[in-house]
């Protein structure tokens, strides 16, 4: 048997290696590690898997593809799971389940696997998507069976010839691609614990942000963002730049408890400085450019959006059918947006578009008013009459 492993470089995904040769007779691995712009040295984890006992060791760049395929897609949809968090890590499993499947097929594997443990949202997102993508594919995740903890991982790794970490390990599980981190255990799950400071890596602390405000300009076309203060920037650039920008001023923490959809509460801190302000500036820019009833009626998909690939069903039907209502709605979507930056808060000054729908003769109060007052009459007698109807019979 021959699988392909879903590959980190660290412990519990090390230790899969020999697991799986060892204790479920796989014959060969073949490991993957995904650069999602996570800004980790890639050669060494290359390196690592090969000394852990994998056959061939893959390294795929597709930081392009998940912020183009993945997350501005999410954009559109203005996803935010629970209303607060933009599935910075949600949005890169169903890429990296891709990637497997495309590398199983390619190498002749009959099985993929991953390192996701039987509590979280992960695991759920590797087997759906991976199934949605070849059911005929086998998927194996052993650090859902092994029973290990920690320390009996580590020391299972040593006796294959797996170093165990040098430094002191941190106490935080850290998720990390160019969308934002997202950390959790140790002593935050204790929801009553405000984090330290030492967490955050994107963002700073507003004791340290700049004392004078920063304005941005963010240019958008058919919902997606291109440019930055006028400049035009691909993907990855736009992200990155944006990143930094905005995390310079402390804006793009979240700390909150989420409802994992195998039923248990966990507490969870994200910093998504880049995409925190995008939705932001793109939900501003469709109150623009939307009649009202689509905006009020994209709410509710945008809801369903965020819950179904929050739990797994990116490649789903339903999920292929709401990109359709969404694509649908982006046709006019494109415009500018300024943006003042300063101590933690990203405030909307200014939105222009050449579909705008905003019409300040008929908003404006001066002397150019073009709405025709006397027609408001007719109208709320229209729209209160089964109201007064209702009231004479009742009263
Ligand atoms: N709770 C987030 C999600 O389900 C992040 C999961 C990974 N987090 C982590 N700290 N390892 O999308
Ligand atoms: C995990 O348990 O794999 C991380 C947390 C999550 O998937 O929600």
């Amino acid at each position: 048997k021959k699988v392909v492993l879903a590959y980190s470089g660290g412990v519990d995904t090390s230790v899969c290696i020999p697991y799986l040769k060892q204790e479920w007779g796989v014959e060969e691995v073949i490991t993957l590690a995904a650069d999602l712009g996570q800004g980790d040295e890639l050669e060494p984890i290359r390196q690592k898997a090969l000394n852990s006992g994998a056959s061939v060791s893959l390294v795929a760049n597709a930081t392009e593809r998940f912020i183009a395929d993945y997350a501005f897609p999410a954009l559109k949809a203005n996803a935010l799971y629970e209303n607060r968090y933009p599935l910075s890590t949600a949005l890169a499993r169903p890429l990296i389940a891709k990637l497997l499947v495309e590398a199983a097929e390619e190498y002749g594997a009959d099985a993929v696997a991953h390192g996701c443990t039987g509590k979280g949202n992960d695991q759920v997102r590797f087997d759906v998507s991976i199934a949605a993508l070849n059911p005929n594919l086998k998927v194996l995740a052993p650090a859902r069976e092994w029973g290990m903890s920690r320390e009996q991982t580590i020391a299972y790794g040593e006796k294959c010839g797996i170093p165990s970490p040098v430094k002191k390990s941190s106490p935080y599980s850290v998720d990390l691609n160019l969308l934002g981190r997202s950390i959790e255990a140790g002593p935050l799950e204790d929801p009553w614990v405000e984090p330290l400071e030492e967490i955050y890596a994107l963002t700073k602390a507003i004791e340290n942000t700049p004392n004078e405000p920063e304005y941005i300009e963010i240019g958008f076309d058919r919902g997606t963002p291109v440019s930055i203060d006028g400049t035009d920037l691909a993907p990855v650039s736009l992200i990155t730049k944006l990143n930094q920008l905005v995390g310079n001023h402390g804006i793009g923490r979240i700390d909150m408890v989420e409802n994992r959809l195998v039923g248990i509460k966990s507490r969870e801190i994200y910093e998504v400085p880049a995409l925190s302000v995008l939705i932001q500036a793109h939900r501003e820019l469709e109150s623009l450019t939307l009649t009202g009833d689509v905006t009020q009626y994209k709410r509710g998909i945008e809801e369903t959006y965020s819950k179904i690939v929050y739990n797994g069903l990116w490649y789903s039907p339903l999920k292929a059918a709401l990109d359709a209502f969404i694509e649908q709605t982006q046709v006019r979507v494109s415009g500018t947006i300024r943006i003042k930056l300063f101590k933690g808060n990203a405030t909307i000054v200014g939105r222009k578009s050449e579909f705008s729908l905003y019409d300040m003769d008929l908003a404006t109060y001066g002397e150019d008013d073009r709405f025709d007052h006397k027609a408001a009459e007719g109208f709320i007698y229209v729209w209160g009459l089964p109201t007064r109807v209702w009231s004479q019979r009742n009263r």
